[in-house]
């Protein structure tokens, strides 16, 4: 919280939310709050915003795809507990005034209401801050913006610097129409007043709907300021109407991530080609090269290198690892035992596929078209070409061959396989599990093991070589 707000912090803040919107433009069997900007649905943007806002209570009216809007913000755990979640119904949409009146109900009289627009993502916690502060708990504060095309927007209308009212494209005279300051949809209220107002409203105008945007009026009858508080970043007002509206805002958004980490001394061979679908902590001289694709929660230590065309989710990679492009990393959810960890100094990909609970130690060499799931390598393994190892406990420094798999499912259970220190696996072995190996034993190229194996032995399982002397050919019968 910034200094401005704490002589309101008495003040508690509540947050109502406008998703009852059906967003036709997007041609989408999904509701249009529910696309994903940066892994995230538009409208959870929005909560995440009244949560780093500390609001008490967040109402999110919803109408076109309530139950599955309903369920699915019900369902993230994110926003639970941080504050009181309340859903209330607008059917039909009768406007904005409508649809916000909906919550009087649930709305508490003692709070400061801040109106957002589920399909408004990128708003800046600190700009509702600076609105908040500016509506100081008595006042009607509205966030503005100048638009050079002001088409479709509601106007500002003032006389000389009092804002007198808000009117709709559809409502303004031609004179109004030439006004570029308009409202963004967003503003802070006290409650009791906005309760006031919308018992006003009507729906006389070229619209038949009820603005929200008409209490503007009541205020200032009322003898209640308004006053404008105006951005100049178009992209914290900006809505998704549309799939191109959506993926500009998701550039946006891209680009202040990346503009974050270079911030914070990050090499990124290309700002306009990273993609963060969640949350990239990197430490000292990490570089990442193109098209590169972080989901959920990545930890790069210092010194990691990330190749070109890497997808990477829920790992956290150590110090000095290297990892080749086209590598895939699909951690499960963060802090549970199927997160990845990579080691310092590790060497993976190219081509590489490390799946959930991959926990790779220190200089573990995962080379191409080697998959890792649910396996534990200890410092220096490696497992260079070709090969699967599943559900297994792999010691320092084994080798593993090319093409070798571990059999770990029996097609009923999961089995786990044990190799120990210092063993080398040839090419091409099938270990079938539950199976150890013991420590510094070899075994021979192509074996199919499935019996434990006694420390530094050479095991070998596959038929011995005949060879048979001056062999001739079959020939065609006549
Ligand atoms: C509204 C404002 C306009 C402002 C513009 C900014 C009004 C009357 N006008 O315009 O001054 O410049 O936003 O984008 O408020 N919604 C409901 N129920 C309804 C109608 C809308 O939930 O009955 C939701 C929509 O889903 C959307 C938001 O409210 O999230 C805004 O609705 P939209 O139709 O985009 O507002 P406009 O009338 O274009
Ligand atoms: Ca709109």
């Amino acid at each position: 919280m910034t200094g401005t707000l704490d002589i309101f912090a008495d003040m508690p803040l509540d947050v109502v939310i406008m998703a009852a919107g059906k967003g036709t433009r997007m041609k989408s069997k999904l509701p249009k709050v529910l696309h994903q900007l940066a892994g995230r649905a538009l409208l959870q943007h929005v909560v995440d915003t009244a949560a780093a806002l500390s609001a008490r209570q967040v109402t999110v009216i919803t109408g076109h795809g309530a139950t599955e809007v309903e369920a699915s913000l019900a369902s993230n755990t994110r926003a639970r507990g941080q504050f009181d979640l309340n859903f209330v119904r607008q059917e039909p949409q009768l406007g904005t005034g409508h649809a916000v009146q909906q919550t009087v109900p649930v709305l508490r009289d003692d709070g400061v209401v801040v109106v957002l627009s589920g399909d408004v993502p990128l708003t800046q916690p600190d700009t509702l801050q600076q609105l908040i502060a500016a509506s100081a708990g008595t006042k009607l504060a509205l966030l503005t913006i100048d638009f050079a095309d002001p088409t479709g927007y509601g106007r500002i209308v003032r006389e000389g610097d009092t804002v007198k009212a808000i009117v709709e494209q559809k409502d303004a005279t031609p004179e109004q129409r030439r006004i570029t300051e308009v409202y963004s949809g967003i503003m802070a209220v006290p409650a009791v007043r906005l309760k006031q107002w919308l018992a006003r409203l009507d729906n006389k105008n070229a619209q038949a709907e009820y603005y929200l945007t008409d209490i503007v009026k009541f205020a200032v009858a009322d003898g209640v300021p308004v006053v404008a508080h105006k951005t100049s970043d178009a992209v914290q007002v900006a809505g998704v109407n549309s799939p191109v509206q959506l993926a500009e805002l998701e550039r946006a958004y891209q680009k202040r991530i990346a503009h974050q980490l270079m911030e914070q001394g990050v090499r990124l061979a290309d700002p306009a080609r990273l993609d963060v679908r969640g949350s990239l902590q990197c430490g000292q001289d990490v570089s990442i090269d193109v098209n590169c694709v972080f989901e959920g929660q990545v930890t790069l230590g210092e010194d990691v290198k990330v190749g070109a065309n890497c997808v990477i989710r829920n790992a956290s990679i150590a110090a000095g690892a290297v990892i080749h492009p086209f590598t895939h990393i699909e951690g499960g959810a963060p802090g549970s035992k199927d997160a990845i960890e990579v080691g310092a100094g590790a060497l993976i990909g190219p081509f590489a596929r490390l799946r959930p609970g991959a926990k790779l130690g220190a200089e573990v060499h995962i080379g191409n078209f080697v998959e890792v799931k649910n396996s534990t390598l200890a410092k220096g393994a490696k497992a260079n070409h070709l090969a699967y190892l599943g559900d297994a406990t792999v010691g320092e420094r084994v080798n593993y061959g090319a093409g070798s798999i571990t059999a770990n499912y029996d097609g009923a259970n999961k089995h786990r396989t044990v190799i120990e220190a210092d063993v080398h696996i040839g090419s091409n072995c099938v270990l079938i599990a539950p199976l150890t190996i013991g420590a510094g034993g070899t075994v021979g190229g192509g074996s199919t093991i499935a019996k434990d194996t006694p420390p530094l032995a050479l095991t070998v399982a596959r038929a011995r070589q005949t060879s048979i002397p001056n062999w001739k050919r079959p020939s065609k019968q006549k």
